[in-house]
């Protein structure tokens, strides 16, 4: 009976002692568990700028939320194609992501506008539309999708590029471009008289490999990272449209964000808005290093003189005429801005 005695009375001395010990531990030591845990999806490679964004938007959402947010970035379309991802998004299969406004558009037509050819006059154009009242509107736009626009990115002009040299419209003619999956796009290159043929993304570079396709359009950074500057080394200049990118939560994502607490929201809120900042720096950058590396490889880059860059336009000017009433008003107030 005495030896129990004793026993209990150690016992109960190393908890007390534990106890002691455990309390004075700093708190930052004891690891707080994440309360919600999200993951988000860009079909861009790891040290690209937008996943380079994407990583800092995660990790300033987990040291303002004290570890209560926890948000894991899958690049290089681990999660699917934009498309796929855009539908993931609705049935909250992903919370976040970063997608081009092509594929947007492909479910809110609203965004469609801002693929028109030749809509901005140059970087700073488009910045002010997107920073003003115009891009908050079309953000807001998204939300009756299932999903909300967060902020904007970078993702400068896009360019034709070929396997076979191209100096000129005429030279385009007939060749079979690749597009993204868009009807709006395919009809873009029809009006230049080339074939378009939708591919998503990731099957592009195979696609022009083994010529199922002649050439496709794209940003410097996107040529460059995809390596498709080695297959397809003709890159015109025709800078035909500046399709920005959104970065995206889930409407699921932001009821269970709000169920932690609102001021959960106005952080995440305000580390995408911080997030979109960064992007359009590192953009600034790897654009003019995709653009050396590429020069460097050798590809023959055309520039195209301002009577040629006017065929361009004019012959995908035709495509203006699909936007009327509303539609039409906002082109109108994006050239005057
Ligand atoms: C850009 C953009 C991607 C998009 C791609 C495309 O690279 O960043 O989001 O998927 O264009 O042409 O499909």
């Amino acid at each position: 009976m005495k030896r129990i005695g004793i026993l209990l009375g150690v016992l109960l001395l190393a908890a007390a002692v534990f106890l002691a010990v455990w309390t004075m531990i700093p708190r930052e030591t004891q690891p707080e568990q994440p309360a919600l845990m999200f993951r988000y999806a860009d079909n861009q490679p790891k040290g690209y700028p937008t996943t380079q964004a994407a990583d800092y938007f995660a990790e300033l959402v987990e040291k303002r939320t004290d570890g209560k947010i926890v948000i894991r970035v899958f690049p290089d379309s681990v999660l699917g194609n934009e498309i796929s991802v855009f539908r993931q998004m609705q049935f909250g299969g992903i919370d976040f992501a970063r997608l081009s406004v092509s594929t947007l558009s492909e479910f809110v037509p609203e965004i469609s506008i801002l693929q028109l050819p030749y809509l901005f006059e140059d970087a700073e154009h488009m910045w002010r539309v997107l920073d003003g009242e115009i891009g908050k509107q079309l953000l807001e736009s998204i939300r009756p999708f299932g999903l909300a626009g967060m902020s904007w990115f970078d993702a400068g002009s896009r360019n034709i590029y070929t396997k076979t040299p191209v100096t000129s419209l005429d030279d385009i003619r007939h060749l079979r471009i690749r597009v993204q999956e868009s009807d709006f796009l395919s009809r873009m290159v029809s009006l230049w008289g080339a074939v378009p043929v939708k591919i998503s993304y990731e099957s592009v570079y195979s696609a022009l490999q083994t010529g199922k396709i002649d050439g496709a359009e794209n940003n410097w950074p996107s040529y460059e990272a995809t390596g498709h500057y080695e297959v397809a080394p003709y890159y015109l200049l025709d800078a035909h449209s500046r399709l920005p990118e959104a970065q995206l939560i889930s409407r699921n994502a932001l009821e269970e964000i709000s169920a932690l607490g609102e001021e959960y929201v106005d952080i995440v809120l305000q580390c995408a808005a911080e997030s979109a900042q960064y992007e359009r720096e590192l953009w600034k950058e790897r654009e003019a290093r995709s653009e050396a590396i590429v020069r460097e490889s050798g590809c023959i880059v055309t520039e195209l003189s301002e009577e040629e860059t006017k065929r361009f336009q004019d012959a995908v000017a035709p495509i203006y005429e699909e936007f009327t009433g509303d539609r039409a008003e906002m082109i109108r107030r994006i050239q005057e801005d």
